[in-house]
């Protein structure tokens, strides 16, 4: 493929390259929710392509097409992998960017690589963009970029969205090289982020640590020797899912003899209750574990009546942190059903694997409550997957306070997951929740999703990109 005149540049591909024991690679989906928003978009993009990782280490892959959509793969190091991704980006930036549920760890090393890789995403964009391209940089991992783009390519339109949560400047104030990330993003036209709280933090942080001029959503970039000043955009655009794949599986009788099918395996309990979350810290499933353990502790909860699913996808596992969490959740379930589970059925049906989209859609069609209870989480889409898939207007959502979705999903029963008696208070009142007050909430969340789909999110973001971008956006439109 000739150069594109749209790059995403993520720090994954949609897919990842797995190697079995034996030697022999699939390529599988991706983790994460940046994927399964960007990958439809990518699906009906004409002269667009996607630069990331394939997820191993000293692999170089030439570009390729899979589907409709061209990737063009990043070679990293084993130390990159170490030191750039499991170090700065997810033992750093991850637990200072989600309110330091974790201690983050700083070492100078991994801020070195951080720099090295960010570079190597930068001219692998540059180099796959057609003149006057616009170049759309995705998340936490990729922070230097813009600026790095920017000094490459100065033709090019440059917008970077930030997945999960920019802190509050007394949190981003701890960050070391802090006016370094702030620089690195200030490259780009336009900064999207996912709540108006995120945006704002972002423009506090570039008055107080770098003194530049700069209201709620516009930051005056001063220019070096004899260049002009420019402004940059700071907005928030919140990501969504495509509800079309939804209302497809959710009509297709092979996914509804699928969720009907679980249910029997489960023994046709009266109610099911689902919580799907990457096997992350900041998803909150020990406090939601803690609450529902108490619950059956209590008898409030009778484990013949009502069956929970934990499905904790892999990720992160050779950072501790996500070591430690993994034994921790696998010893509490373990008890849990040592303890509580009906003969020959559990009390929790844990799994820790990825399963094939129809089979998670079928899990939202079984679930009567779904359980959503982050810590902090920039969006959350299984909360919006969940609604997407209720054709029958039924289920009940139990939202944590503390995600993206909450500030949209206003008719869920929205819960602060730290208070284990409010959040059990909660699970009893969605398993009690009449037919009627189901599906009020449900349809009202329905449109909510429905008309804030992640094909409108993503035209949102290009089009005032384009705006934003002024010259060279009108150069890519051509
Ligand atoms: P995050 O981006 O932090 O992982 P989100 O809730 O925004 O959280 O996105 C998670 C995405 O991963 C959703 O699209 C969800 O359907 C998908 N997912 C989660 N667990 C699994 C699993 N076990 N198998 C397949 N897809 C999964
Ligand atoms: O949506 C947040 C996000 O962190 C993405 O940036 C990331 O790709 C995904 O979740 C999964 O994490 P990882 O890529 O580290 O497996």
């Amino acid at each position: 493929m000739s150069r594109a005149s749209l790059v995403v540049v993520a720090n994954r591909l949609p897919v990842d390259r797995k190697t079995a024991p034996d030697g022999s690679t699939e390529w599988v989906t991706s983790p994460g929710g940046l994927v399964t928003a960007m990958e439809s978009v990518m699906r009906n993009a004409d002269s667009a392509a996607w630069v990331g990782w394939a997820g191993g280490a000293d692999e170089d892959i030439a570009p390729f097409d899979i589907d409709t959509m061209h990737l063009v793969p990043v070679t990293l190091t084993a130390e990159e992998v170490e030191k750039y991704y499991e170090g700065f980006s997810n033992d750093t930036l991850w637990p200072l960017y989600h309110d330091v549920i974790a201690d983050p760890n700083f070492h100078r090393t991994w801020w070195d690589v951080y720099v090295e890789a960010n570079r190597k995403f930068a001219k692998a964009a540059a180099a796959a963009t057609a003149e006057g391209g616009t170049i759309w940089v995705h998340d936490y991992q990729l922070q230097l970029v813009p600026e790095m783009i920017r000094s490459l390519r100065p033709d090019v339109t440059i917008g970077w969205f930030n997945h999960i949560p920019f802190p509050p400047f007394e949190l981003f104030a701890q960050l070391p090289k802090r006016d370094s990330v702030l620089r690195g993003l200030l490259g780009a036209d336009l900064l999207g982020f996912q709540r108006e709280r995120d945006a704002i933090n972002f423009t506090t942080c570039v008055r107080q640590i770098l003194g530049y001029r700069a209201s709620e959503h516009q930051i005056v970039v001063p220019g070096l020797g004899l260049e002009e000043d420019r402004t940059v955009e700071a907005r928030c655009f919140p990501i969504s899912i495509d509800v079309s794949v939804y209302d497809e599986l959710t009509k297709d009788p092979a996914v509804l003899a699928r969720a009907k099918e679980i249910r029997e395996q489960l023994g046709n309990p009266k109610k099911v209750v689902l919580g799907v979350d990457r096997l992350d810290y900041t998803k909150g499933i020990r406090h939601r574990l803690k609450a529902y353990g108490e619950l059956l502790n209590d008898g409030a909860i009778d484990p013949h009546d009502v069956t929970m699913i934990q499905v904790a996808t892999p990720s992160r596992e050779r950072v501790d942190a996500y070591k430690q969490l993994r034994d921790e959740i696998e010893l509490t379930v373990g008890r849990l059903n040592g303890d509580f589970a009906p003969i020959g059925r559990p009390a929790i049906s844990y799994m820790h694997r990825t399963f094939p989209r129809t089979d998670m859609t079928a899990l939202y069609m079984c679930a009567d409550v779904v359980l959503v209870t982050s810590l902090r989480d920039g969006m959350n889409l299984v909360a919006k997957e969940y609604i997407a898939s209720r054709i029958d207007e039924r289920g009940v959502l139990v939202l944590s306070e503390f995600t993206g979705a909450a500030d949209e999903l206003r008719a869920a029963t929205l819960v602060n997951p730290h208070d284990i008696d409010e959040l059990k208070s909660a699970i009893l009142h969605a398993l009690a929740m009449s037919e009627e007050e189901q599906q009020d909430n449900m349809r009202s969340l329905r449109r909510q999703v429905f008309d804030h789909d992640v094909q409108r999110w993503a035209s949102d973001f290009l089009e005032a990109l384009e705006r934003v971008g002024g010259d060279r956006g009108a150069e890519a439109r051509k």
